[in-house]
């Protein structure tokens, strides 16, 4: 779905990335950990343009869609859903829904406010309710759901589980979970190796801006050095 070769990207003159690559398969869940500052946010940005990236190729179902335009990247089906959340606070929440309706893609089924409230029910419960009046993580399930409705091939959440409480970080790893057996492809940066080994397959670790260390979820739980290498855990 997803192949990433030698990505290179600055901030300035500053050499952030420095040769990344993986690849991320059809219906996989792909984790992207790293300590804070190794580089999990600026891959996510350079793969959906917002950072433009100076080398490397990256091909999503097939077309090289790195130096696009963002808005082209999203059309061409990346979905982002950034650290900070990103909602309408004036909307409620089906309207906030309504805003991120694309057309389905590849045949598929299109997502629809329906669909979503199963995959998130406190959202079901709270669908009149203006986005400004809801908890951190209730505005970062709205987030997730909002890009869905977009009809992504492909779901890059950036540490959906940080500052939540343990309640909603059970929730979340269940919708994650939700996703993956209705067979979305979901591309995760996380620095908590717990909640990553709920939901993910497959990791990818990546320090100063270099991935070193690649395999299975379990791979990564059984080599306690590679963990203590690069997570300090
Ligand atoms: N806008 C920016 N301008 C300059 N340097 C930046 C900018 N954003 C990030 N950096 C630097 O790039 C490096 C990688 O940052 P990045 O945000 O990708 O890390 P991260 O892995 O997402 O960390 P965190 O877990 O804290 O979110 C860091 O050294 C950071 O200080
Ligand atoms: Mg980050």
């Amino acid at each position: 779905m997803l192949a990433v070769e030698e990505l290179h990207s600055f901030y300035g003159r500053a050499h952030i990335l420095q040769g990344v690559s993986f690849a991320v398969a059809p219906g996989a869940v792909l984790v992207l950990l790293g300590r804070n500052g190794a580089g999990k946010s600026t891959t996510m940005k350079s793969l959906i343009g917002l950072v433009r990236p100076a080398r490397g190729r990256i091909r999503l179902a097939g077309a090289d869609i790195a130096g696009w335009e963002p808005h082209r990247i999203a059309r061409a089906g990346l979905g982002y859903v950034p650290e900070e959340r990103r909602i309408f606070t004036e909307l409620t929440v089906l309207e906030n829904l309504e805003v991120g309706r694309q057309p389905a893609r590849d045949g598929r089924p299109a997502w629809t406010p329906e669909a979503l409230f199963a995959l998130f029910p406190n959202l079901a419960e709270l669908r009149h309710r203006p986005g400004g009046r809801m908890s951190g993580g209730e505005q970062q399930m709205l987030t997730i759901a909002r890009t869905l409705m977009g009809n992504p091939r492909l779901l890059l959440l950036d540490e959906p589980s940080e500052g939540l409480a343990p309640v909603i970080l059970e929730q979340m790893a269940h919708a994650i979970l939700a996703l993956k057996a209705q067979g979305v492809t979901v591309l995760l940066a996380e620095q908590n190796l717990h909640f990553a080994a709920r939901v993910a397959d497959a990791a990818t670790v990546i320090e100063t801006g270099r991935i070193v260390w690649a395999g299975s979820m379990a791979a990564l739980q059984a080599d306690e050095a590679a963990r203590r290498a690069h997570l300090q855990v």
